[in-house]
């Protein structure tokens, strides 16, 4: 075995009990009768094709357009973002408009705006002042210029689980008397399926949406769905972006295992015996942690929470997140999704059972008595490890594909200032953008820039060198 190998079969011996993607969490038991050797094949007659489906693919696709209540249904084999990629490129009415999009949308949709060649319209999100996070579409504050653009990107929920007012947005958008089309990054909800999560956003009406199956379902790493309903996007745009996007030998371990998901997706109790248990572990640990639950719907853009992303703030502990991590790791193999300094995020699949929920409660138990022994120094209060997470918007010179194709060069990033940038450099988690390829560097971004110590920077060719790429000939 290579050294890939071994870090693979090194990490799955140390058992560590996962609260991070895929959804199935490693076990068998969506895999039963799944041949990995024997069912990675290609295209042969009688196995349809994944870009002109008649057969076998093309009734799994109906299938799962039916249980995830579209119209029709494409599976995606480069996971959720090529699906964000596509729905940019299959927009047709885009002369001199623009799209809006969320400051922190996931990258995937920042590629798209190259691809595409569209021009963001930005939307700042509402940063959560307990978690210091962008948990919330800013529906309130932001008036939509619906003649203006040619789509209205969002993302519905949010990484950490929260959904904003998707409905809301539909209404506004019916009102305005225009057909602009809504389009929707679900990738963290594909398992809003029933009443114990928030409502589908094509239930809301939203006209397409994207699910990144792998994250909570039962999917193989990788695999997505992209939903459409109704007319407002040309559907041959979309099947013509997606045999641009995707491999022309789709992997057919994922689109079967993207059937299954969507049959297990259907098993219910699966998820029901694990609310009662997040709900104890709410009773049990949530006075000792700030813990996001539906006592925040209602506030800061909050619509609905959905309870099977367990986002912690240790704060309240005196402990920092990476401590509480290297413990929660160290003492009870627990695996969380991603963490920063003082928060942490649990993710549930449909794979997590209620003992890996009750061994998390315990985690946080034994964290919580033991926590006056490992409590950050009085230098290191949280207050004082806030970062501000969104400068104010610099000024868009270029659209992110003009930047992207001019030539570039590197320049010491002291020197910086007001020169058109060349990269995307995000502060990770949670992916806020700082600057945008084509925007000029203002003096906001750029002390943001010159002050991060630490290297959680996407995007960044130059961090270690304190160097930045710029357009060359602004
Ligand atoms: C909000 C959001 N959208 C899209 C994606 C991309 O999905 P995938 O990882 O399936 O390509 C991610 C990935 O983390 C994401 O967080």
């Amino acid at each position: 075995m290579g050294d890939l190998g071994e870090g693979l079969s090194h990490y799955h011996k140390q058992g560590f009990c996962s609260f991070h993607t895929p959804g199935h969490k490693g076990r068998q038991e969506f895999f039963n009768g799944f041949d990995f050797v024997s069912f990675d094949l290609t295209e042969l007659p009688g196995l349809d094709m994944l870009h002109s489906p008649r057969g076998i693919i093309s009734k799994a696709l109906k299938k799962a357009a039916e249980i995830f209540g579209a119209e029709e249904t494409f599976f995606l084999i480069n996971g959720g973002t090529v699906g964000n990629q596509a729905m940019f490129l299959a927009l047709n009415d885009v002369v001199d408009k623009r799209v809006v999009v969320e400051r922190n949308s996931h990258r995937s949709v920042m590629s798209g705006l190259v691809l595409s060649g569209l021009k963001p319209e930005y939307v700042m999100p509402i940063v959560h002042p307990d978690f210091n996070l962008p948990l919330g579409f800013n529906l309130e504050q932001q008036r939509i210029s619906w003649q203006e653009i040619s789509a209205c990107h969002v993302t519905y929920p949010s990484y950490y689980g929260t959904a904003f007012d998707l409905s809301g947005l539909v209404v506004e958008r019916t009102n305005s008397g225009f057909d602009t089309p809504i389009l929707v990054d679900q990738a963290h909800g594909s398992h809003y399926l029933s009443e114990l999560f928030p409502p589908s956003a094509l239930k809301l009406g939203a006209d397409l949406v994207l699910n990144s199956c792998h994250k909570t379902l039962s999917a193989l790493t990788q695999s997505a769905m992209l939903h459409v309903q109704g007319s407002r996007v040309s559907r041959t745009r979309l099947k013509q972006s997606l045999e641009i996007l995707q491999s022309s030998s789709p992997s057919y371990l994922l689109i079967s295992s993207l059937e299954r998901a969507g049959e297990f997706a259907l098993e219910l109790w699966r998820w029901e015996c694990l609310k009662e248990e997040v709900d104890d572990l709410y009773r049990k640990v949530g006075t000792c942690f700030r813990i996001l639950s539906s006592k925040d719907v209602g506030t800061f853009g909050i619509h609905a929470v959905d309870w099977s992303k367990i986002l912690i703030n240790t704060s309240p502990l005196g402990v920092s997140a990476p401590r509480c991590v290297e413990y929660l790791r160290e003492d009870f193999g627990i695996e969380p999704e991603l963490w920063d300094g003082d928060n942490i995020l649990f993710m549930l699949g449909i794979g997590t059972t209620p003992e890996d929920v009750r061994w998390l409660t315990k985690g946080l138990e034994s964290l919580r008595d033991i926590a006056p022994s490992i409590r950050f120094p009085e230098s290191k209060k949280p207050q004082e490890r806030l970062r501000k997470l969104i400068p104010p918007l610099p000024h868009p010179v270029l659209s992110p594909r003009e930047a992207f194709f001019a030539r570039k060069r590197k320049i010491p990033l002291k020197e910086s200032l007001g020169h058109i940038v060349g990269e995307t450099i995000s502060l990770y988690p949670p992916g806020i953008p700082a600057v945008v390829m084509g925007e000029e560097i203002t003096h906001e971004v750029l002390s943001m820039l010159l002050s991060s110590k630490e290297g959680h920077w996407q995007g960044w060719d130059g961090f270690e060198s304190q160097t930045i790429w710029i357009v060359e000939g602004e």
